[in-house]
């Protein structure tokens, strides 16, 4: 087991067949916020995304683009994947590309240990299957077709009809681990997060498990069972070990020890693989569950989850090209509750941009770090005891926001940390609009305030940049170097988030710089 210390994180791996939309983007940069969060608390927090490479529906994109499987899947990762962590500005420790060595390997020695140990047997599978899940679907899960498909049996995610699959397989015995997981689910029951799929999970395993068919025979391209070279792994099956085939199981254990168990953050279509077979795949290996699986919504378009095949996907790089990465990672953390769905509009995205990020936040850090710099010739001031009951109150709601946010984001509330932290953005600009630091300024005599009011407003910012540097890491640095808080107090990313709402810790005589524009005016078109 891991040592309380550690903070495991890992996104789902991603399909190949296509490029990313930003409701992928939605779970990276959910997980790489927890991340960097977990990490500024002096955790030892490792971020693993990665991609799935196997499987019929990357075998068939790949053949209809007339490539190999793999060379696709290469592309695929080069020209879009990789790409959109840099994006996004994602700070992950590990890639894992299901095609790796390391991943068959190990995936190939968790089969043949399951094998040994009696959790897996031949038998005969006859149902349907639907490619765009990847999913053995029963026939009670499948909906009517519509216009082109009417008459025919649909996957009511894709709409469009299933496979009728017969053919010997290898199962999981996944049936004999029911009671285990509804023990799981009843001893920890925050394992599931929220609430709602917790509900659907639990319910779900009561109504009792079939057995999983865990290997293809008509298909090439996928992991050879060890012992059985006419079949290879079930896409799904192999994919979930990659949390474990990337963090050393099987080939360096000690490594393994630190780092598992992994939180799981999924979208919650995929809830299931990753709260009930997973855990049963891990209990059969004798291995711990996941330390929880926590399941976000889906973004929306025209209030169905947006997806590439309904032609409704928007990619990342779209909006970040005129926002900016930050504003793309706290629009849709602040805007959406976490675990909730949400719709993207982007009507929505620039009036928040506007209103929240460029006159709330950017303009309050531009108009303080400039009047230090007209008023006491950029050199922080020092407050010398003039302060009063709305410099206190400042100081009170910093502290506050800090604790919120703080416990909030241990129950992964991302968007409740980002609103409490905000309170201090808010509080700030209707200080300033009271204290009138440049009325202030007139006068000789009431310099002692303008000092005070400019150091409270000064520390403020520094409380700010770090407790939404796991956020916007790329403003939140811009305005660490304008505050060259970095000299006396260390890099940004060293500063302890518990201890953000500390006040007075900017030092006093600090000669701040000139603010790069956080959130340049965006140019309307037409
Ligand atoms: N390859 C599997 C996961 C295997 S993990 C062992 C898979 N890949 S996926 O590319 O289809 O989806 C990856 C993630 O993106 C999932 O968490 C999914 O929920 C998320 N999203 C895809 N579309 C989404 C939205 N429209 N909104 C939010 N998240 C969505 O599933």
């Amino acid at each position: 087991m891991s040592s309380p210390s550690s903070f495991f994180i890992a996104t789902p791996i991603f399909y190949v067949n296509d490029v990313p939309h930003i409701g992928h983007g939605y779970t990276e940069i959910a997980a790489d916020v927890l991340a960097r969060w977990n990490r500024q608390n002096g955790k030892d927090a490792w971020l693993l995304t990665g991609t799935d490479e196997h499987g019929q529906k990357i075998q068939r994109t790949a053949v209809a683009n007339g490539v190999s499987p793999q060379e696709w899947a290469d592309k695929l990762v080069e020209d879009a994947w990789l790409p959109l962590l840099k994006t996004l500005d994602i700070a992950n420790d590990d890639f894992i590309r299901t095609t790796e060595e390391r991943h068959i390997t190990a995936v190939q020695k968790f089969l043949t240990r399951l094998y040994d140990k009696g959790f897996i047997y031949k038998g005969e599978y006859e149902g349907f299957y639907c490619v765009g899940c990847e999913e053995y679907k029963a026939s009670a899960d499948l909906a009517e077709g519509q216009a082109e498909f009417e008459g025919e049996k649909v996957c009511p995610i894709h709409g469009r009809p299933v496979e009728v699959l017969k053919e010997t397989n290898y199962f999981f015995t996944l049936s004999k681990f029911q009671d285990q997981l509804l023990e799981l689910y009843k001893t920890r029951p925050d394992f599931i997060q929220p609430e709602s799929v917790r509900n659907e999970i639990v319910a779900f395993v009561q109504r009792g498990l079939d057995d999983l068919s865990i290997s293809r025979a008509q298909l090439e391209w996928g992991i050879e069972i060890p012992w059985d070279a006419d079949h290879v792994t079930y896409v799904w099956f192999e994919a979930l070990l990659n949390y474990i085939t990337a963090t050393g199981w099987g080939s360096d254990e000690e490594t393994f020890a630190t780092r598992w168990p992994a939180v799981q953050l999924v979208g919650k279509d995929i809830a299931r693989f990753h709260a009930v077979i997973w855990p049963a795949m891990l209990m059969a290996a004798d291995l711990e569950p996941p330390a929880r699986v926590f399941a976000h919504g889906w973004l929306l378009v025209g209030g169905e989850k947006m997806s590439k095949s309904k032609l409704t996907g928007i990619a990342p790089s779209d909006i970040t090209e005129v926002f900016g990465s930050d504003a793309f990672r706290y629009y849709f953390l602040r805007a959406i509750t976490f675990g909730s769905d949400g719709s993207f509009s982007w009507e929505d995205l620039a009036a928040r941009y506007e209103a929240e990020l460029a006159n709330g936040f950017g303009n309050l850090a531009s108009r303080v770090l400039s009047m230090i710099a007209r008023y006491f010739d950029g050199v922080v001031p020092d407050p010398n005891g003039e302060l009063g009951d709305a410099d206190q109150a400042i100081r009170d709601t910093m502290h506050k926001a800090t604790a919120v946010a703080m416990d909030a984001m241990e129950r992964f509330a991302i968007n409740e940390a980002i609103q409490s932290i905000w309170t201090i953005v808010d509080e700030l600009n209707g200080y300033l609009t009271e204290q009138e630091p440049w009325v202030l300024a007139k006068s000789d005599e009431t310099r002692g305030r303008l000092a005070a009011v400019l150091y409270t407003a000064a520390d403020g910012l520094r409380a700010l940049a770090v407790l939404l540097s796991p956020v916007m890491p790329a403003a939140t640095a811009k305005l660490w170097t304008a505050l060259n808080a970095g000299e006396k107090l260390g890099a940004l990313e060293g500063q302890l988030l518990s201890e953000a709402g500390k006040s007075d810790v900017l030092p006093v005589g600090t000669v701040v710089g000139a603010l790069e524009p956080l959130f340049p005016r965006i140019e309307s078109e037409g």
